[in-house]
């Protein structure tokens, strides 16, 4: 499986390159252009993202896997991002992962079969004050409840 950036991440990628200076600047942003059009981002992406940032895989592969917000491997269309760090599972954790794990009838790291939902536990995501928190897709949930899960995915189905 080969990787390159479409015609419309291509013109995006040359536009930045104007922008910063520096290549290294592009590192970010040219990930996300990969996930944003193929949904995750390959190690075949990496190399030709390496390639084009005249870095070395290794580089591009430790900011890619230092950032959980990049997706090493295909998720669901959408993707659940549930913290079960302390704060999260003290208050109540637990009882939101049942209810998702009943909800779709996946377990953490597994894709719905109809490529729909895909969910995963995570490290803190910075939103302690608001514990048990998720993201779902671009979206931050707070001072969630098992109802709310219902409530949240029943809308996307
Ligand atoms: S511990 Fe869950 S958001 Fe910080």
């Amino acid at each position: 499986m080969s990787f390159s950036f479409n015609e419309d991440n291509q013109k995006k990628f040359e536009e930045l390159q104007k922008r910063y200076p520096k290549i290294d600047s592009l590192m970010l942003p040219s990930l996300w252009m990969i996930q944003e059009q193929e949904g995750w981002i390959s190690k075949e992406a990496m190399e030709y993202l390496a390639k084009k940032l005249g870095k070395s895989p290794a580089d591009v592969y430790s900011v890619a896997t230092f950032y959980t917000m990049f997706k090493l491997k295909p998720v669901g269309k959408h993707h659940i991002c549930l913290c079960k760090t302390v704060s999260c599972k003290l208050r109540g954790s637990q009882k939101i992962k049942e209810k998702i794990e009943e909800k779709l009838g996946i377990k953490p790291g597994e894709i719905t079969k109809d490529g729909l939902f895909s969910y995963e536990e995570v490290e803190c995501l910075g939103a302690c004050g608001g514990a048990p928190a998720m993201s779902f897709d671009d979206k931050y949930y707070e001072n969630l409840t098992p109802q709310e899960i219902d409530k949240i995915i029943e809308e996307l189905m």
